[in-house]
């Protein structure tokens, strides 16, 4: 595993932008595994940025992301299909057509999940995934549970994730309780990794997915086993690991 720990937001911010662009340039038609949250914010900002300098290309990109609220329209200003619009797809030259979120609003949930599990299976799977880490250890809206869940599904979101993602939402009870999401074998099936953390509440679960025991309780303990991971943090996320060492 390689890790990069950098000063602080924006430092990380460039530092994951730069590993993306790594992989767009060097396959143009990549398939890029996406997430949203506010750790992919500034790395997303930063691809813009080279974009408009002309740098950087996505019209040949696929992309898939890794999840999505169920129950919320496309054009709900907390759906994660208009977190992707807002925050990059809409300032690059990806082709929308070639941009794949999970619909939440989705009659059957079931069909859903497996409609978007033979997209991603049918594009090769990620080149590159990019993911955030929830305080308990979740990628994606994989949640700790007693089993590593394999492909997309729908799951039931813990309160301590409700609870996060409250202060996006005018209450904790706007948050929707459900979503759909890839699931550890659609994730693991990647070929590259990159996880991006920040600040100090990250710090124990970046601790116990790295160094703990590999066990569904922390889903992201199993990125142990993927063998091409990035993590990317600022100094606080990685404060732990970094102890380990001295
Ligand atoms: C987002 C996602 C989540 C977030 C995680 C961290 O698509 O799948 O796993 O990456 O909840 O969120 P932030 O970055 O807001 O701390």
């Amino acid at each position: 595993m390689r890790i990069y720990q950098e000063k602080d937001y924006n430092a990380m911010s460039r530092r994951a932008a730069a590993v993306i662009a790594a992989q767009v340039v060097s396959k143009p038609d990549c398939v890029l595994g996406l997430a949203t949250g506010s750790s992919p914010v500034g790395t997303y900002k930063q691809l813009i940025q080279w974009h408009e300098q002309g740098d950087l290309s996505f019209a040949e990109v696929c992309s898939v992301n890794l999840d999505e609220y169920y129950g919320l329209a496309p054009d709900h200003d907390q759906s994660y299909r208009y977190f992707m619009q807002t925050n990059l797809f809409d300032h690059v030259d990806i082709v929308p057509e070639n941009t794949n979120v999970p619909s939440g609003l989705a009659k059957d949930p079931a069909e859903e999940c497996a409609r978007y599990e033979q997209v991603v299976r049918e594009l090769g799977y990620a080149d590159l995934q990019l993911l955030g880490m929830g305080r308990n250890g979740h990628i994606g809206f994989n949640e700790p549970c007693d089993c590593f869940p394999l492909a997309t599904h729908l799951v039931d979101l813990t309160e301590s994730t409700i609870e996060a993602n409250a202060r996006f939402f005018a209450s904790a009870n706007d948050v929707p309780r459900q979503a759909l999401t890839m699931g550890i074998g659609t994730i693991m099936k990647a070929r590259k990794i990159l996880v991006v953390v920040s600040g100090e509440d990250k710090a124990e679960a970046v601790w116990k997915a790295f160094r703990g025991p590999i066990v569904p309780e922390v889903p992201a303990s199993i990125l142990q086993l993927h063998p091409d991971v990035t993590l990317v943090g600022d100094v606080s996320a990685l404060s732990r690991l970094t102890e380990d060492h001295e």
